[in-house]
């Protein structure tokens, strides 16, 4: 992929990029012009990446590393490289639906609201595919605890 900003100093993103299926629909200059709007952060280990019932302004795609996800401190999934998160947030305007900790020293590619909505507009394969994962998890969460 093109070179992008990068918060980080290490050209990790890049590389680990083209192997992730929520791009793997995209042209080359799809992927050149998204690369462009995206930011490359690595993450300690501990730190919160969204806060339940918090305002959201970032969009997330995990590179490398885990992430848990809490609702009123459940867990309700665990992510790692290729997954994404803090979409529902930003495409509801809603407050945050669960925390999501780094449970892993991490790299992840974070985009703001604008940038996001930019992704979207430019790539209507990954927006399909980024409003299914919206909509299922929103089931699971209508679903609430199994027990
Ligand atoms: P958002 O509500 O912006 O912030 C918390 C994020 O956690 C949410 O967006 C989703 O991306 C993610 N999330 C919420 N519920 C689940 C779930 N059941 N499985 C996986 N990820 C989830």
């Amino acid at each position: 992929m093109a070179s992008r900003k990068n918060r980080g100093g290490t050209d990790t993103c890049q590389a680990a990029l083209e192997g992730i299926g929520l791009f793997s629909e995209l042209t080359r200059a799809q992927q050149k012009s998204l690369a462009r709007l995206m930011t490359c952060v690595p993450v300690k280990a501990g730190r919160a990446l969204t806060t339940e019932g918090q305002s959201g302004r970032e969009f997330m795609i995990i590179v490398d590393g885990q992430a848990s996800v809490r609702r009123d401190g459940r867990l309700v999934a665990t992510l790692g490289p290729g997954d994404f998160f803090g979409e529902m947030s930003l495409i509801a305007g809603a407050p945050r639906s669960a925390t999501v900790t780094a449970e892993t020293d991490m790299l992840i590619e974070t985009l703001n609201r604008r940038e996001f909505s930019s992704m979207l507009d430019e790539n209507p394969s990954l927006a399909r595919k980024v409003l299914v994962g919206a909509v299922k998890r929103l089931h699971e969460l209508d679903a609430g605890p199994a027990d």
